[in-house]
């Protein structure tokens, strides 16, 4: 495979095998993503891997605070407050197709939230892995 087809064949996955990743395979990840380009080389990001027994724990705290409803407020705005279009018009969309094909209907409000809790099981994945940058980091360096 080459760059070309790796890029134009991506896409998201929502539903992983449990079968466990080789650390060597996640160590080349991991040693290959940090080949990335950063502004002033920063190199800002932070990589925390989380498997085994630490990830379990994970989704069970998730899963006891998600089950509570989800009520956290996000520490800044994940889309523009009025996002207009075409932007809120793919947004929608693609909403409108992943339910679809889950064959969630739109006023199944239950069902749709039982789905969104899958997003902090990191869909079943045996691995999860978080890429931070500290606070006083601005938008270039996100
Ligand atoms: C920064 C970022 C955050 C995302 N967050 C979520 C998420 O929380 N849940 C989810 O199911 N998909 C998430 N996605 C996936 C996008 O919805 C997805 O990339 C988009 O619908 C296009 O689909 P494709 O990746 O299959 O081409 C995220 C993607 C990006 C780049």
């Amino acid at each position: 495979m080459d760059v070309q087809q790796a890029v134009v064949s991506r896409r998201s996955v929502r539903d992983f095998l449990d079968t466990p990743v080789p650390e060597a395979m996640l160590r080349t990840v991991i040693e290959t993503a940090t080949r990335s380009p950063s502004g002033g080389n920063l190199q800002p990001w932070h990589l925390h891997v989380v498997t085994g027994d630490a990830l379990a724990r994970l989704k069970a705290l998730m899963q006891e605070k998600v089950s509570k409803g989800f009520n956290e407020v996000p520490e800044y705005e994940i889309y523009p407050p009025k996002l207009q279009s075409p932007y809120r018009d793919r947004r929608f969309e693609v909403g409108e197709l992943m339910y679809r094909q889950l064959e969630i209907p739109r006023e199944d409000k239950a069902a749709r939230f039982e789905w969104f809790k899958r997003n902090f099981q990191f869909f079943g994945a045996p691995v999860g892995l978080f890429c931070t940058v500290d606070d006083n980091m601005g938008p270039p360096q996100w």
